[in-house]
């Protein structure tokens, strides 16, 4: 037996036709006997429940069912979730065997499922990481593999898994979370929280023979984790305080080494010199090789042009027919150093990438190390400020004092600066300054903003762009 829901419906459904728990025996007498039942619903069953059926009572409310039962998978429910997500997503059970074989897939990974009488009808896997903002590492949840039976959707079910793995991420102080979802899930995600964050997927199209020139930097391809070394030098040179980066420990060094250098994944380390000063991860396909990773010292252009000068060369020279240089934010550097290169560009907006922020005060709490060094960084050293941001997902009080940071709820005596969750997500990954968001002009008449107030926001929230973000998580 198995008690469901349809939005303000409470359901009630039996294999056997027969109403033989107490419980629901209980439920069902008060529904009947609420003034609030509006309508009742036939839903039959499915394969999984061979037969049977559902009656749903509108009472005007939603009230999750009785024996839907939302957990964390036991290791034995990690091989049948195998063959519903097969049926979930019309794809193969090997599709996603292959997928299970990726470490980064499998690292830090719970898989949350909802149960109807016993059985898997919904899943979600939930992905922990470390990112930094600036210095700060804060904690990521990415979701992926939501998916409802495909006779059981639009019954809330999904959406009741995905708001306790919310609860969860609350509670253990996850302070952000991404997934990549599509046109057929936006409203879905929308509505959950998460908010679309548009990227640039960009294609080099190499049709030339002739290889670039590039006096600048020597290549050289890792082979067998050779100069591994390097490589972790110069990520913890260059990317351990760029914001969006991976936090990539020892541990996580041991576990990735070999995924990162065996086909189709390979590393070229440039030296300038002979000194090592940048490398990139890319996958080599059959036809075209995508850039995963690169890190390198972002106050210099001219290196990132070079590198994607010699990676070009390395395209013509491997008769690869394009190069997927990754989903960038849509005003990246990267665009216009493309641009002045004898090379022909594809570029297509994606609104795949979704973002939604969890605990925002145990985020601001984690980035205060970061939020001093900007403040120290700026010429407003002494000011005597409070700053509360109002935001749906939460809200949180920045307040300056003798060149310190200190973070807090809501406060009454301080500035008060409504920010919808896409603005702040946006600020906080560096992708804009606040006088770009788009409700800034509002903002600013409505509440009167001093200069000294913008000019903080604009110290404390300084722009910063990521590169190959999505995959910066692996
Ligand atoms: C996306 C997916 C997981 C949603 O699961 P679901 O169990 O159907 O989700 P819900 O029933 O909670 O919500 C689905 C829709 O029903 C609506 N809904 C929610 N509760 C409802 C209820 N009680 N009654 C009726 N409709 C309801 C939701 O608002 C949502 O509407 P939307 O399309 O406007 O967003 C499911 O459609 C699926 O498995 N799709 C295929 C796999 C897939 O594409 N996964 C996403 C990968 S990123």
């Amino acid at each position: 037996m198995h008690v469901g829901l349809r939005k303000g419906f409470s359901n009630f459904s039996s294999n056997s036709n027969m109403m033989n728990s107490w419980n629901q025996k209980n439920l069902l007498q008060q529904t009947y006997s609420s003034n609030h039942v509006h309508e009742v619903l036939i839903i039959p069953h499915d394969d999984i429940y061979a037969g049977g059926w559902s009656v749903a009572f509108n009472i005007g409310e939603a009230s999750i069912g009785l024996d839907y039962e939302v957990r964390k998978a036991t290791e034995k429910e990690y091989e049948v979730a195998l063959d519903f997500l097969a049926l979930a997503f019309s794809k193969s059970r090997e599709y996603f065997i292959e997928y299970e074989s990726l470490p980064w897939f499998r690292y830090n990974r719970e898989k949350w499922i909802g149960l109807l009488g016993g059985k898997i009808i919904s899943n979600v896997d939930l992905f922990t990481r470390e990112i930094f903002i600036g210095k700060s590492p804060i904690l990521v949840g990415d979701i992926g593999h939501v998916a409802t039976h495909p006779s059981y959707r639009n019954l809330g079910y999904g959406s009741e898994l995905i708001k306790n793995v919310l609860r969860e991420m609350d509670r253990k102080c996850y302070n952000i979370s991404f997934l990549f979802g599509g046109d057929n899930v936006y409203h879905f995600y929308d509505k959950m929280g998460w908010v679309a964050f548009p990227e640039k997927i960009v294609n080099v199209e190499i049709r030339r023979e002739t290889e670039l020139t590039n006096p600048n930097l020597e290549m050289e391809k890792l082979e067998g984790g050779k100069d591994f070394n390097d490589v972790i030098e110069l990520y913890n040179k260059y990317d351990r305080q760029i914001t969006g980066s991976t936090v990539r420990t020892h541990e996580y060094w041991l576990r990735y080494r070999d995924w990162m250098i065996k086909e189709p994944n390979f590393i070229l380390l440039w030296r300038e010199k002979g000194d090592p000063v940048a490398c990139s991860l890319c996958e080599g396909g059959s036809t075209g090789l995508r850039i995963l990773w690169i890190c390198y010292d972002r106050k210099n252009d001219q290196i990132l042009s070079s590198i994607l000068k010699g990676i070009i060369n390395y395209a013509i020279k491997n008769k690869y027919r394009y190069i997927n240089v990754g989903f960038l934010p849509l005003d990246h550097p990267i665009l216009k150093i493309l641009k002045m290169m004898p090379v022909e560009t594809v570029c297509r907006n994606n609104n795949n990438m979704m973002v939604r922020l969890i605990n925002v005060k145990s985020l601001f709490e984690k980035i205060l190390p970061e939020l001093e060094e900007r403040l120290n960084r700026s010429n407003l050293k002494g000011l005597k400020r409070s700053i509360t941001i109002e935001c749906e997902i939460g809200n949180v009080t920045i307040t300056i004092y003798d060149n310190e940071v200190k973070v807090e709820g809501r406060r009454e005596d301080a500035v008060h600066i409504p920010l919808d969750k896409k603005s702040l997500v946006k600020l906080i990954l560096g992708h804009t300054t606040f006088e770009k968001i788009d409700q800034y002009i509002e903002i600013s008449r409505k509440i009167g903003l001093t200069d000294k107030d913008i000019k903080l926001m604009s110290a404390l929230f300084p722009k910063q762009y990521p590169i190959h973000w999505n995959y910066g998580h692996y």
